[in-house]
């Protein structure tokens, strides 16, 4: 049986606004009281302003009252030859809202693999430098 988190960014896929780019992306993140927020990408037409699966996911969460870093993990589904982990952007929001959670990647074939986010993003600018 699949892991809740990782059938929830799954799922979440499917909701993807992705006419611009065909590339479809979800996110589950799992909060301290095993809530699990979603989010898929969104993209407009003019195409800088498109958000990110992982960004929607994390905002919606925070929008909730979900606090600053009591998330335990997130869930990143795409479709791709390769799994593909989180970028830049999204790296350092789900830095400063998340820390250092685990990240599993996961596509419709059901492979995955797990980064933690200090691996991912090893050099932060934080909240510590303001
Ligand atoms: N995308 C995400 O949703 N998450 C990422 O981490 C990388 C890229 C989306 C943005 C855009 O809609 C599409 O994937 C192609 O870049």
């Amino acid at each position: 049986m699949m892991d809740p988190l990782l059938k929830a960014a799954l799922d979440a896929r499917e909701h993807a606004y992705a006419p611009f780019s065909n590339f479809k992306v979800g996110a589950a993140l799992e909060d301290l009281n095993g809530r699990i927020h979603t989010g898929c990408n969104v993209e407009n037409a003019s195409y800088g302003l498109t958000l990110c699966a992982e960004r929607v996911a994390v905002f919606k969460a925070i929008s909730e009252g979900v606090g600053v870093r009591k998330f335990r993990r997130i869930a990143v589904s795409a479709d791709a030859p390769k799994l593909t982990p989180p970028c830049g952007a999204c790296r350092q929001i789900l830095w400063e809202f998340c820390g250092d959670i685990e990240v599993t990647l996961v596509n419709p074939r059901g492979e995955t693999a797990v980064w933690k986010m200090k691996d991912l993003f090893p050099e932060p600018f934080d909240v510590e430098f303001l």
